[in-house]
């Protein structure tokens, strides 16, 4: 393997930030402590659906330790966030404690603060509230929905091709709603400082997560300071700030303390979001020799009261196979829950259950081959936006995917397959997710102690984002990795995208490749342009920067390290800023198609003398452009399979027709899949640059191995039990009715 610093892009390479997480010492919102710190406790509602009818504080306000008792009455002025502005994206419309109506069920309506974390848990359970409850509506069914339908992508006649097509199916897909888990809990520490803050928070996007706070605060944005130096995952849960974020900061700014609000288990599955129901009709029709001929997803999905949240399910759908009668259409239906919010793969792994799943029975019906349904209705173009892909190996994951797992063994007749006693089902299915470079800055800088820092205001979610930082500084300067100090998770630093859409490598890599580039082109003039400089003089173009150095390109010895030129010039340090053009103004990324593929390929194991279904192996192959850490991306492919067997088996929250209040709202009820239920997993990348994804041509890889992962479960399990699943999670009452009786 070739060793000069350029190949590191692409090598596997250990976390750099991992002593840190494995020592104890990486600093988590909640982490951080400050003297005279006081803790803050929320109070929630009890009913899905009323108005606070009296609350009393009294008795927590005489409780030992208690500081204050903020509510609606008390709280003064909290702002919404300016609607339709990008750069404060909010999680929730409304502002906390905004009025005296509850619409959700742990709904925040009061916070306690006290001086520590017991006294305040103690005194909000004290808090006594009366409410003028009416009924609230829960109904878990969204097809009672008579609402408008958005008209999403179309083309084509559908209602024609599919009336007179030969073998057409209809069929409504459900995914119930999924809370996200990450094992760090949201919380936030605010610390003012006269009129400025700074807030340590659980944020996938700093730089948002300020603006919001300043809009919500009403305070200027230069008074606002956000920062998360590691995250413990978010799954999307932590992309733009939540309500308790701007109560705890008007606690501290009332309170002239520090103040921490770390929000509990119980609340993470009522106040910071979950992935929303998804009811999907698929219309699908074919030829008798299996070419698409029209094809109809209509979508809804559940939304609190007052968000209009659409989970896009139609992303994939328009451009994912070659069919020229399409449309897609969408609608959001209002319930008395929090507010829904992106969850890995937000919009395309629902949406491509449903798509997916349409595929694999139109397969059955064709009486065809799923892999060869596919491979004969791949789109040569974007027929959605009438453009080429920029790189797109759809097919060539399938084909190697099939190639590894064994696909061609497969004997199609339900339950034909035996293993050890048991019954072996094998199902695939394709995925897909969206690619753009975002706008983004980021610096780096050369110091006189030999050391060099980048920096860029995004942050790490856990997917190594400190370590790619590192890889491309060493692949440009040569300095090694010990040398690089990573600097990100501050909204001080220069604009960094979110840690969202799997969109920060692809994105931040390319400003950090520019801005080494022109912090060495300095570094080089510097050396030309100093006194005492063994290059002084010599012309820029004759010289190079290399392992830290700059040379002449014929000489090899005794070339001076950067920090020898930075000492005879008396600098401190020597910086430059490079940008990332975004896709939009992009001209290799303009005007083309922008997406990752994969393939999934499952096989469950069925023992139905016990109705024990496991997920026992999973083939999953990936095109997401170039691969900058192969290790680090593995492991990001490999927990989002693990994710998608929960998704396709276990998750669902269950919220109690009543009071609206999550039955299995703890991590010992919601079910998750564990290292228990983890298959074997066998991940492979296929590693081709994207040309539209800038110098790398990397389109990240957080979000595409969850999608398709469910509807390659569900088809294997039809393919091992006969049952046809279309409502996740698959449980086992529904594979009862197998008749497939013996191993
Ligand atoms: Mo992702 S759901 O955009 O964090």
């Amino acid at each position: 393997m070739s060793t000069t610093p350029a190949s590191i892009i692409g090598r596997p390479t250990p976390r750099i930030d991992g002593p840190q997480k494995t020592s104890g010492t990486a600093q988590y919102a909640a982490d951080f402590h400050f003297e005279g710190i006081a803790h803050a406790m929320p109070v929630v509602a009890s009913v899905a659906s009323g108005r606070i009818r009296t609350l009393d504080t009294s008795a927590a306000e005489k409780m030992p330790g208690v500081l204050l008792v903020l509510h609606h009455g008390n709280i003064g002025p909290l702002y919404r966030t300016v609607p339709g502005d990008d750069n404060a994206t909010n999680s929730e419309v409304r502002a906390a404690f905004e009025d005296e109506v509850v619409r959700h069920w742990g709904q925040y309506i009061a916070l306690v603060v006290a001086e520590t974390l017991e006294q305040a848990t103690a005194a909000a359970a004290a808090v006594r509230v009366e409410y003028d409850a009416v009924p609230a509506n829960l109904r878990p069914g969204l097809d009672d929905y008579t609402g408008e339908r958005k008209k999403g992508s179309e083309r084509g006649d559908f209602a024609g091709a599919f009336q007179d097509a030969p073998v057409k199916l209809d069929h409504t897909y459900i995914t119930p709603i999924e809370t996200h888990n990450p094992i760090e809990l949201h919380a936030s520490v605010a610390v003012w400082d006269g009129d400025h803050v700074t807030m340590y928070e659980t944020s996938q996007g700093v730089v948002n997560h300020r603006v919001v706070m300043a809009q919500t605060l009403g305070i200027p944005v230069e008074n606002v300071r956000i920062v998360t130096r590691f995250l413990g995952s978010g799954f999307g849960g932590k992309l733009f700030p939540w309500p308790h974020c701007a109560m705890n900061a008007v606690a501290a700014r009332k309170l002239g303390r520090p103040v921490k609000l770390s929000v509990t288990r119980r609340m993470m599955f009522s106040n910071v979001g979950y992935r929303p129901r998804t009811e999907q009709r698929l219309r699908i029709a074919a030829s008798k020799d299996g070419k698409l001929l029209a094809l109809k997803q209509d979508y809804l999905n559940v939304s609190s009261i007052l968000d209009d949240y659409d989970e896009g399910c139609g992303e994939a759908t328009p451009y994912l196979y070659s069919v020229a009668n399409l449309g897609v259409t969408s609608g959001i239906v209002h319930r008395n829950l929090g507010a829904p919010m992106y969850m890995r793969g937000p919009g395309a792994v629902p949406g491509l259950y449903g798509l997916e799943s349409a595929m694999n029975e139109l397969a059955d019906e064709l009486k065809m081959d799923p892999l060869k349904l596919r491979l004969l209705n791949e789109a040569a173009t974007d027929e959605d936006k009438k453009m080429p892909f920029s790189s797109r190996h759809f097919r060539e994951c399938l084909e190697v995917g099939a190639k590894k797992f064994g696909w061609e063994q497969r004997t199609p007749a339900i339950g034909s397959m035996r293993r050890d006693g048991k019954i072996l089902g094998w199902g695939l299915a394709g995925a897909s997710w969206v690619a753009l470079t975002l706008p983004c800055t980021a610096k780096v800088k050369f110091h006189s102690n030999g050391r060099v820092s980048v920096r860029s205001g995004t942050q790490d979610i856990g997917t190594g984002t400190y370590t790619i930082f590192a890889q491309v500084v060493h692949a440009k300067t040569g300095i090694p990795l010990d040398r690089i100090d990573v600097i990100l998770g501050d909204s001080s630093l220069p604009e960094g995208p979110m840690s969202g859409g799997s969109m920060v490598t692809g994105s931040v890599l390319n400003a950090i490749a520019a801005a080494s580039t022109a912090a060495m082109k300095k570094m080089t003039t510097l050396a030309t342009s100093t006194e005492g400089s063994p290059l002084k003089g010599a012309k820029t173009d004759d010289l190079v920067f290399t392992e830290g150095r700059i040379r002449k390109k014929e000489q090899s010895a005794g070339d001076p390290e950067f920090a020898d030129i930075l000492h005879l010039a008396r600098l401190n340090g020597l910086s430059a800023e490079g940008k990332t053009q975004p896709t939009w103004e992009d001209p290799k990324a303009k005007n083309v198609s922008l997406h990752s593929y994969g393939a999934q390929f499952v096989e469950v194991e069925w023992e139905p003398d016990i109705a024990r279904l496991r997920v026992s192996r999973v083939v999953t192959v990936i095109d997401a452009g170039r691969i900058i850490n192969p290790k680090a991306a593995a492991n990001q492919i490999a927990g989002a399979v693990v994710m998608g067997v929960g998704m396709g088996l276990l998750e669902e929250t269950h919220y109690d027709q009543r009071s609206g209040q999550p039955i299995n709202g703890n991590m010992a009820d919601y079910l998750m899949a564990t290292c228990a239920d983890s298959p074997a997993i066998d991940v492979t990348f296929l590693d081709y640059p994207d040309p539209a994804m800038g110098e790398y041509g990397a389109r990240g890889v957080g979000e595409i191995g969850l999608a398709g992962v469910a509807p390659a479960i569900t088809a294997a399990v039809y393919h091992a039990t006969g049952v046809r699943v279309r409502e996740l999670p698959v449980r086992i009452e529904d594979l009862l009715e197998s008749k497939i009786l013996e191993a």
